[in-house]
């Protein structure tokens, strides 16, 4: 089979198509021959090495969300699976997704409906799922101000959507540009501000996806009790006197958490991926490109250009739209 490999960490023409052999699902795995394969900001971070430390090394086949059908199962699993078409977390969040075939712990597995593409499904599915337990871990209640911080990519638009769904009073974003703004305030938002958040003031939650030098002066838009949750940190690491800032909020009674979804369990997450693709969000797709041309989609996402998710699909998928600018 087909698959795309980070042959050397750095720039995307360090990516290549590489032939490997069909992997056999272990007990409790489904091999799923893919159709469509979410590419993230997570994947760009691996791909540059700054995962490294995590375990990620050169030669690593990216991809972490796919969706397909299930072409064989292994010990333990519900034949019923197979012939199925399904979404799920290409090895369990290792990896292995930019492929033709992909394995994925059963537990992880979750039916397409009617209606839902596996690039919808590709789009909605890991994004909103991350979305919607940062929320949550920031007790987001309805009626609250929320602020999203990279609120264009992939989580992003997730967030800008669920907390109009979950009757937050107003939905400030931050992004590149008011082209991008525009299309945020489509999603829900109702103000949008530049990156550096200046004119933003005032909220009850923050979901930030970015991180970096500035997630000081965010941390300082907060409302007495408010919360600001990290879910990415595609600025990357914050001042070393971070910590600083903290307690100069000490007498407004602010908090600040991380969020992974890695705590949060499988069966959880599964059941709040059903429900999105059960829900009325839309599937914000930047792009679809065939697998083999992943260094491209990942130039894309490098230049800043993505709203939303980049997808890739395979040659046996033939049901892909292009609904780039959606
Ligand atoms: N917590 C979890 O469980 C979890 C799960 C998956 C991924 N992640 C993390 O989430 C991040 C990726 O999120 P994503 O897929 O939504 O990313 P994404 O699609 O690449 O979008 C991130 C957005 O942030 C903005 N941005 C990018 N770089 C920036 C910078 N240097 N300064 C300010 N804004 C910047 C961009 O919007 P504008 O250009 O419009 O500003 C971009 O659209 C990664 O850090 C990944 O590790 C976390």
């Amino acid at each position: 089979m087909k698959a795309v490999a980070v042959q050397a960490f750095g720039e995307p023409g360090g990516m290549a198509v590489v032939d490997l052999p069909v992997p056999s699902p272990a007990g409790g795995q489904v091999l799923i021959t893919t159709e469509a394969i979410g590419v993230g900001g997570v994947d760009v971070l691996i791909r540059r090495g700054a995962l490294a430390a995590y375990g990620f090394r050169e030669g690593h086949v990216l991809g972490g969300e796919i969706a397909g059908t299930v072409a064989a199962v292994g010990d333990g699993v519900d034949q019923a699976w197979l012939g199925r078409r399904v979404w799920a977390f290409a090895g369990a969040g290792t990896g292995g997704g930019y492929a033709e075939q992909a394995l994925a712990p059963a537990e992880t597995l979750v039916p397409l409906p009617e209606g839902v593409s596996p690039v919808d499904a590709v789009t909605l599915g890991s994004s909103g799922t991350v979305a919607h337990f940062a929320l949550r871990h920031a007790q987001f209640a309805p009626g609250e101000s929320v602020l999203v911080r990279g609120a264009a990519g992939g989580i992003g638009v997730m967030a800008v959507q669920l907390a109009a769904r979950g009757g937050a009073g107003a939905i400030a974003v931050t992004t590149s540009s008011p082209e991008r703004g525009d299309r945020l305030r489509q999603l829900g938002a109702t103000h949008v501000f530049g990156r550096d958040g200046e004119g933003a003031e005032g909220y009850d939650v923050i979901v930030d996806i970015v991180a970096g030098p500035g997630l000081p002066s965010f941390f300082a838009k907060l409302n007495p009790n408010g919360r600001l949750v990290t879910v990415g940190v595609m600025g990357g690491d914050p001042p070393a006197d971070f910590g600083k800032e903290l307690l100069a909020g000490f007498r407004r009674s602010l908090s600040f958490a991380t969020f992974s979804a890695d705590t949060v369990p499988m069966a959880d997450r599964t059941a709040v991926t059903a429900d999105l693709f059960a829900g009325r969000l839309r599937a914000v797709v930047h792009g679809v490109l065939p697998l083999a041309e992943a260094a491209s989609a990942h130039r894309t996402l490098d230049a800043g250009e993505v709203f939303g998710r980049f997808v890739l699909t395979t040659a046996s998928f033939s049901g892909a739209r292009d609904t780039a600018g959606a």
